[in-house]
């Protein structure tokens, strides 16, 4: 078999990271490996984004910049797939005429057979059919990176239509995935070395719902009972459906991480109602309190959008109040973008592009208010971490032997301490092998913004 390089651009969500490793996997079985670097590559593969217009124009504006490498390189196959490619189809090709293939996020088991397609006969394809059901792939382990972490998606699609978004049209029906092979995965993965799984669905509450499987709390617990595997995060969990058997799972599951993604979108009942989110400032609020009460240490995080159409004032002011009172641990804040098809688009009341920034930059300065306290607030406390291996920032061995390291706390902050090595002997290379992938006791000594930093109580590994 011929080899060839193949380079892959992820433009998004953890969903396109992890259809990313499938598309890898699948053009591996073709010869394809898989390179950083874009100019050795024989083919180019964008997985691309439509959640908001700016996510869009990266995906336009990158393949814009594939024009020159083309030029050089005739021969060079480039793929553009995911939301976008499912959302605009044919007219990537009219748009973009270097591109060879539009695949949508349906069509990633047919795209080795589409590739074949393009090289024996030089001809673009465009695949945007959407198909019920999902594929499952039996693939070779192809990334040699020492991965820790891996996304597994458990369900595609998502049937809530809020009123902003795109996934429901570009992703296509909830559609959950069989226990048994999701279970399958995750062992494969911890007998490769992972340590930790995060569990990915747009609505991870309503897994099995459909179907008549297990539900997502019964699928945690099957998680929970793999062995090797130290810690299981999942995302993304709508407020309307949690119940109170996930909230339990979070103090009965031993390896079920302290921190739940609960987007709320908005704190006023007028747009969560046009928002179609289904769910009431008080209801969301009644589950926040459920849950600490049940887990008093919990994370919690959430979504936000900035002037969604028709916000007032005073509707942006119960946003800020629910911040609040929630006093979230980490929050990710929009600026509302219209969407094709999403019916917000054409409602009326549409906020200005000033006021949507002004309102972001309020969202944030107050988030980062309370991110800092609660940061600060661990100092001196002492946290278990999984250690991720060495921080990017600092790759290289410091003067004195020492290596700086990073890791997440239970609740998915990220802690950075430093490492001193033996002196005068060469284990550095041990030394990170062994620290990496294991969990440790640090102590917390620094809060800032973005993280926290501290040291470790002992290395004696805890597994
Ligand atoms: N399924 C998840 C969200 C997936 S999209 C959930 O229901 O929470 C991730 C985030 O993008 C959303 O939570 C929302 O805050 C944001 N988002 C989605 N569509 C948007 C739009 N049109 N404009 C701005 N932000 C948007
Ligand atoms: Fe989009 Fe709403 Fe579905 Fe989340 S739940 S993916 S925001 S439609
Ligand atoms: Fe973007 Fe598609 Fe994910 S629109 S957020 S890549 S599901």
């Amino acid at each position: 078999m011929k080899s060839r390089n193949l380079y892959i651009n992820t433009i998004g969500c953890q969903m396109n990271v992890y259809d990313s490793e499938q598309i890898a996997g699948l053009l591996s079985t073709l010869g394809y490996k898989l390179t950083d670097f874009e100019k050795k590559a024989d083919m180019i593969i964008v997985n691309t984004c439509a959640i908001r217009e700016k996510a869009e124009q990266k995906v336009f504006s990158y393949l814009g910049r594939m024009a020159d490498m083309k030029k050089k390189k005739p021969e060079l196959i480039i793929g553009v797939g995911g939301c976008v490619a499912q959302q605009e189809g044919r007219n990537i090709l009219k748009r973009v005429p270097w591109v060879d293939i539009v695949f949508g996020t349906h069509a990633i088991a047919r795209l080795p057979e589409i590739v074949q397609r393009v090289e024996s006969k030089r001809c673009r394809v465009v695949d945007i059919e959407m198909t019920p059901g999902i594929d499952e792939f039996e693939l070779p382990e192809i990334n040699n990176q020492p991965d820790i972490s891996r996304f597994v998606t458990i369900m595609q699609g998502c049937d809530n239509f809020c009123t902003y978004c795109v996934v429901p049209y570009v992703r296509g029906r909830e559609t959950s995935r069989n226990p048994e092979n999701i279970i399958n995965e995750i062992k494969n993965l911890v007998k490769s070395g992972i340590k930790e799984i995060t569990l990915l669905g747009q609505n991870v509450n309503s897994y099995g719902k459909k179907q008549g499987m297990c539900s997502f709390p019964e699928l945690l617990e099957q998680v929970n009972a793999v062995e090797g595997l130290l810690r299981i995060r999942f995302t993304t969990s709508h407020p309307k459906d949690l119940s109170q058997d996930l909230m339990y799972a979070f103090k009965n599951l031993d390896k079920l991480c302290n921190h739940i993604h609960l987007p709320v979108q908005s704190g006023s009942n007028n747009i969560l109602k046009r928002m179609n989110r289904k769910y009431t400032r008080e209801l969301y609020l009644e589950k926040v309190e459920q849950l600490r009460t049940i887990c008093p240490d919990i994370a919690i995080s959430s979504d936000m959008i900035a002037g969604f159409p028709g916000e007032s004032d005073s509707d942006f002011n119960q946003t800020l109040e629910l911040m609040k009172i929630v006093e979230y641990d980490s929050l990710f804040a929009f600026k509302y973008s219209d969407r094709p098809n999403a019916p917000a688009g054409s409602f009326s009341d549409k906020i200005s592009e000033s006021e949507k920034k002004a309102r972001l930059k309020e969202i944030l300065n107050l988030q980062e208010h309370y991110t800092l306290k609660k940061n600060k607030a661990m100092i001196g406390s002492t946290a278990e971490i999984l250690v991720d291996g060495l921080s990017k920032r600092n790759t290289e061995i410091l003067h004195n032997n020492e290596l700086q390291f990073t890791g997440r706390t239970s609740t998915n902050k990220i802690v950075n301490f430093i490492h001193n090595l033996d002196k005068g002997c060469d284990t550095s290379k041990d030394d990170i092998n062994n620290l990496t992938g294991k969990i440790i006791s640090i102590e917390i000594t620094d809060g800032f913004a973005n993280s926290l930093k501290g040291s470790p109580v002992d290395i004696n590994y805890l597994n």
